[in-house]
């Protein structure tokens, strides 16, 4: 495969690779997202989301190349590859300006995971010629503004 972005071992040893959403990751990522917490859920999307339909599967991972670019991180088991973690920045009109988002499972909080997307995100919108990054995040939620504050977003 030659678009992976990297690959690497999460704390307990479950082989990770992170690389471009595509399409058919679809049915995948509906099965994954049903399984967020509501916490998880209200922090990505501002809203409780009973249940991701279709459709809304589809709104999340059919991007428009040219003003998008959604990662996915996946684990292998004996179904395939099943995604745990995301992370997309969209391109602003007009400006070198992009906004972010990121979301990882529940289970897969707090090894770093978030950081290393951000990371090939923030890489990924530099090397198109973005000089800026935004995010929009809930006040009380709290990893993901200390996660801004330690790659030095500032933080309004
Ligand atoms: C917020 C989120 C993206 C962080 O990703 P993550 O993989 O859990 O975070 P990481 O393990 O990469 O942690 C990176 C840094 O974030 C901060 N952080 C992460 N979890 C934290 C927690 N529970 N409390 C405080 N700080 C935390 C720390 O600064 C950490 O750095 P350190 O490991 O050197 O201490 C993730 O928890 C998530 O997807 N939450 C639900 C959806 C969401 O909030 N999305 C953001 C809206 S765009």
């Amino acid at each position: 495969m030659n678009d992976i972005v990297e690959t690497w071992h999460a704390l307990d040893g479950t082989l990770l690779e992170m690389r471009p959403m595509r399409p058919s990751d679809g049915p995948q990522v509906k099965v994954s997202l049903n399984k967020l917490s509501a916490d998880a859920r209200r922090s990505r999307f501002f809203a409780s989301i009973a249940e991701f339909s279709d459709d809304a599967v589809h709104r999340l991972i059919d991007i428009d190349p040219a003003r998008e670019y959604l990662l996915v991180v996946l684990r292998r088991d004996d179904n395939g590859e099943i995604p745990i973690a995301g992370g997309r920045f969209v391109l602003e009109d007009q400006r070198p300006e992009c906004a972010f988002s990121l979301l990882i499972g529940d289970p897969w909080q707090g090894q770093g995971i978030g950081r290393r997307i951000i990371k090939a995100l923030i890489r990924e919108a530099s090397r198109r010629g973005m000089r800026r990054m935004h995010g929009h995040v809930l006040a009380d939620n709290r990893p993901m503004l200390a996660l801004a504050r330690a790659l030095h977003f500032a933080v309004r």
